[in-house]
């Protein structure tokens, strides 16, 4: 069996389309202020292209490039500035940060309300009540696809890869609130093939390129692969080893082209959501 193919890169674009029809019926252009410090190189990319995506769909993106050596004191002040700013609606601070930087300060210090990468402690606690609201948009991209391809979730084995605050963990969560059986699996994870083998739905989110095989896989399982991980030859590849892993499982994310452009369009969809919930109250 060759496993059915799970197009990101499509399902992204039929959002992106309906967050442009959003964008175009509201009376203001939503905003979303993109904070990059340093010049690390993937994170150079990601910003040009979250910054793109946005501008395309009608958002008012303005990406802050701020030098390496910027201060803790000087990125408050500045998202200060975006939280006071009104035309502001999203904020996004680029991970990861440089090493003198502390990611926690930086992100609890944003308007939980313009947190659209939803990692605000606050964000983080109504996921984790069952009461979301800006969620990250990894995980919520994740989640989209599962949907789009009309994966039955209710009961289902899920088994998460990883169990960052990025992905890892908020999955745990949009899993559990679609009623699926959950298990979390890291790096301390005891017989972890015998655990992946177990899953109808694998999720891999650990950063380790092709670690999970072909015989890990419970036949006719759907793979998702939110990895992203570069080779020294320079090739892109996921948490899965593509070629052997469709040969059994039922449904896969190609990378690059499935997890990735999901993710774009999170980001848009949750700016737009900021924008409308913020202006409503004010
Ligand atoms: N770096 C890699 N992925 C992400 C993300 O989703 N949000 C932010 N802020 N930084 C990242």
């Amino acid at each position: 069996m060759t496993a059915r193919l799970i197009e990101g890169k499509q399902v992204a674009a039929v959002i992106r389309t309906s967050v442009a029809a959003r964008v175009a019926a509201l009376p203001y252009r939503p905003g979303l202020a993109v904070v990059l410090i340093g010049d690390d190189p993937a994170s150079v990319t990601y910003v040009r292209t979250k910054d793109k995506a946005a501008r395309q769909t009608g958002i008012d993106a303005r990406t802050f490039h701020l030098p390496a050596e910027t201060t803790q004191a000087a990125l408050l002040e500045k998202i200060e500035v975006l939280n006071a700013d009104p035309a502001v609606d999203g904020i996004l601070v680029q991970l990861p940060l440089p090493r003198h930087l502390d990611p926690t300060v930086s992100v609890e210090a944003i308007d939980p309300a313009k947190d659209v990468d939803g990692l605000h402690p606050v964000n983080v606690g109504r996921l984790a009540s069952g009461r979301p609201r800006l969620v990250p948009c990894t995980p919520l991209g994740v989640m989209r696809l599962l949907t789009h391809y009309e994966v039955p979730l209710e009961g289902a084995n899920a088994l998460v890869l990883g169990r960052s605050v990025l992905v890892g963990r908020p999955l745990v969560a949009l899993l559990l609130g679609a009623n699926a059986t959950v298990t979390v699996a890291h790096s301390h994870t005891a017989n972890l093939i015998e655990e992946c083998q177990r899953a109808d739905i694998l999720i891999a989110a650990i950063g380790q390129a092709e670690m999970v095989r072909g015989d890990w896989i419970k036949p006719a399982a759907v793979v998702v692969d939110v990895g992203i991980n570069r080779l020294t030859d320079g090739r892109l590849v996921g948490d899965v080893a593509y070629e052997e892993c469709a040969k059994v499982a039922g449904a896969i994310t190609p990378v690059p082209g499935g997890v990735g452009p999901m993710t774009i369009a999170c980001l848009l969809e949750n700016t737009v959501a900021a924008a409308e919930w913020r202006r409503r109250q004010d």
